[in-house]
């Protein structure tokens, strides 16, 4: 079978006649997957690195934010696709779009109070990064809207928990009922059960 080489795409256009920059949008979301996929793998080093009696709570809290963080990079492959937009052929052009070189392992890398700084800013980007997208989706693009408000809900829930640990301002809520759970994106990423 020939495939037609610019199919008419009405998920697309009907994206157009509602105002939205659909390559502007395809580059924030694939620049903000490298953002999740790094921090990803930041978050198993400096969880692997959280020692001694102290570093096993915050071990687990880690764990969970790390494991929604896989959650995020998954919840936008679809919609990057969808989009008519690609994930980069080199692993390391994808990395390095991402700008987490600041998540690497501190100086000391077992001093806990420096990790959870780490873990803060991330959280804080992360927030700043899928507002983006919320201000440039909603009232025109629902699809993305949804799963967009949906990871930053989560990431504000990451941020309150490690300001809890590092200024003890109280969270409201404090663990999943078990790591991977993300209570938000979980119909985002079914491919991780
Ligand atoms: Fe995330
Ligand atoms: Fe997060």
């Amino acid at each position: 079978m020939v495939a037609e080489k610019n199919p008419h795409v009405v998920g697309i256009e009907i994206l157009k006649k509602n105002g939205i920059d659909v390559d502007k949008l395809i580059k924030e979301l694939v620049s903000n997957a490298s953002v999740e996929f790094t921090a990803y793998y930041y978050f198993t080093l400096l969880r692997a690195n959280c020692t001694g009696m102290e570093g096993e709570g915050i071990k687990g809290i880690i764990e969970d934010a790390r494991l929604e963080d896989l959650s995020h990079f998954e919840s936008c492959i679809e919609r990057i696709y969808q989009l008519g937009g690609s994930l980069p052929k080199d692993a390391t052009d994808f990395i390095k779009m991402s700008g987490c070189e600041f998540l690497q392992l501190p100086p000391n890398p077992t001093d806990l109070n420096a990790i959870l700084e780490k873990c803060l800013k991330a959280e804080q980007g992360a927030i700043v990064n899928w507002d983006r997208v919320c201000q440039m989706t909603n009232g025109r693009d629902p699809a993305t809207y949804d799963l967009a408000k949906d990871i930053l809900a989560e990431e504000i829930e990451h941020e309150s928990w490690f300001l809890e640990l590092l200024y003890a301002r109280p969270s409201g809520h404090m663990r999943r009922k078990y790591s991977g759970e993300r209570p938000h994106t979980q119909k985002h990423s079914r491919a991780l059960g």
